[in-house]
């Protein structure tokens, strides 16, 4: 073992040396702003969407209708343009998961990262600068795009720059900033809505600072080994391994790369590979996973809060203080979700999750079914503490279980061979749903009324069934073991996986054995 250092054991179970070096905690900072991003685009949505003064500049119509008071409560903010300005982002962010996928092979995930940060930079140009709603789609739009190349990035950098053991707690580190950057979006809307006539254009701006860190920080740090040795580009690989690793001593963590970039190198067309029977459970898994997670309802909560908040009749500070709130339950919950995902398993806080998820939002549903009509002017202020306690309770549970979890388990299930193609797919399925829900909320807030949390309860049931049946357990599970400890156990799984060859499992099993 290395002096200073300590040594942690690679996924295979063999050690390899590795300290934790300072390149290796710049990149995770690196990381950091690529989820700050994302976190921040989600969250400043919805204070934006509900200030005035950038309702009457985009959206008279909704202005007026806000202020009406024959329009129902729940049918205030029902616009298609204004749910276009949330969801376009996602819906250029899932297009470009596709183009990132490419560029994440073949220039490089360092690459790609800079061209998401170039492409955040332009977007909050656009968006603050913006002079009329062409404009304002235009800037979500390329931040979208930001969104699709720095998701499809940021968690392969990670994990390949990660020594093995600390990867599951880095991988939710990612989902942490994207709660900061949720949280930071709430804060400074909390903030931006007292500033007349121009506090949206600072909300909208602000996203300029982790949109520079990231672009400043792609600029600094070097590419991972596995992708520079995947271009063929060896000896550098193998020098920036050295020096990410912090010791002369690689040589079984080289040859394992090596071994695998051949084998992955062989695939010439991953997203049909992805295709194949024995690759079906962890498909399966990856696409439901991201349905389930958008149908948990969470981000009706994370986009929509202040607006939410303001249809229950709070004023617009109580309903922007009342996000703020949920915020920072979202982040502390995340916490939790590192400590305890390798002690507890996934499983376990995902079937804790559901009870919690569906209990608060039916009494969600009930209470506002009984207390919020179409035309009276407010819930009472106990039941609208009530409402904001469900509402804490709630995003606590998702974010223990699925935030980071509907993340974690598709990138360590998946092969090495299509584990790239996965994280795409993963990447485009759950940027799709967020786009259903971002632009269909509002609209289902305004016809289901209260029956919304119902809708979302019945949802959760759905997935808890699945994941009590259908969900094999992946804690402690070393990643290149999935096939044998995993699927081919499970009762059900194990029918798409009597394929004997195997070819990763046979490739790494070739490089255990040359090993000393
Ligand atoms: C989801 C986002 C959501 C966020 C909330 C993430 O895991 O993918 O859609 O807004 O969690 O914290």
């Amino acid at each position: 073992m290395p002096a200073a250092g300590f040594s942690v054991s690679a996924s295979a179970g063999s050690e390899f040396d590795a300290k934790i070096t300072p390149i290796v905690v710049i990149s995770c900072f690196m990381a950091a702003t690529g989820g700050l991003m994302f976190g921040y685009d989600v969250g400043i949505s919805g204070g934006v969407t509900s200030m005035d003064d950038f309702l009457i500049k985009f959206f008279p119509v909704v202005y007026r209708r806000k202020h009406e008071t024959k329009e129902s409560n729940y049918c205030k903010y029902d616009n298609q343009r204004l749910q276009l300005f949330t969801s376009s982002l996602y819906l250029a962010g899932l297009t470009a998961t596709f183009f990132a996928s490419y560029t994440t092979r073949n220039l490089g995930r360092r690459l790609t990262m800079l061209i998401a940060g170039i492409f955040f930079i332009v977007g909050v140009i656009f968006n603050g600068a913006a002079q009329d709603l062409p404009m304002l789609i235009v800037g979500r739009i390329l931040l979208g795009c930001g969104v699709g190349f720095a998701n499809q990035a940021v968690p392969l950098f990670l994990s390949e720059i990660a020594p093995t053991r600390v990867r599951g707690g880095l991988n939710i580190l990612f989902q942490l900033n994207v709660t900061i950057g949720i949280l930071f979006a709430n804060l400074v809307n909390y903030g931006t809505d007292k500033i007349h006539p121009w506090g949206w254009r600072l909300s909208l701006s602000l996203a300029g600072i982790p949109a520079l860190l990231l672009t400043v920080g792609a600029l600094l740090v070097v590419d991972t080994p596995n992708s520079l040795i995947e271009r063929g580009r060896l000896e550098e690989g193998k020098a920036v391994l050295k020096k990410i690793r912090g010791t002369e001593n690689v040589e079984p963590e080289y040859n394992e790369i090596l071994e695998a970039s051949r084998v992955a190198q062989q695939v010439k067309h991953p997203f049909r590979n992805l295709l194949q029977r024995r690759n079906r459970p962890q498909l399966i898994i990856a696409i439901l996973l991201q349905i389930f997670q958008q149908f948990t309802g969470i981000n009706a909560i994370m986009f929509y809060a202040p607006v939410l908040f303001n249809t229950l009749g709070f004023k617009s500070d109580a309903a922007l203080y009342s996000a703020v709130i949920t915020g920072a339950v979202n982040v502390l919950s995340t916490v939790v979700s590192i400590y305890s995902v390798d002690r507890l398993g996934r499983r376990v806080l995902l079937l804790e999750a559901g009870v919690q998820m569906f209990m608060s939002q039916v009494v969600i549903a009930v209470v506002l079914g009984l207390k919020v009509s179409d035309h009276s002017d407010n819930l009472s202020h106990g039941y609208g503490i009530f409402v904001v306690v469900m509402v804490c309770t709630f995003v606590s549970s998702f974010a223990w279980s699925w935030g980071p979890l509907g993340w974690l388990i598709p990138s360590e299930t998946f092969p090495l061979e299509t584990r790239s193609a996965g994280q795409s797919v993963t990447v485009c399925v759950n940027l799709l749903f967020t786009f259903v829900i971002a632009q269909a909320f509002l609209s289902m807030l305004c016809h289901l009324k209260y029956g919304i949390f119902a809708f979302f309860s019945a949802w959760v049931v759905v997935m808890s069934v699945f994941v009590l049946f259908f969900l094999p357990e992946t804690k402690n599970v070393p990643i290149e073991e999935m096939a044998e400890k995993v699927w081919k156990r499970h009762w059900f799984w194990k029918r798409f996986m009597d394929d004997d060859d195997d070819k990763t499992n046979g490739a790494y099993e070739a490089v255990k054995k040359a090993q000393p």
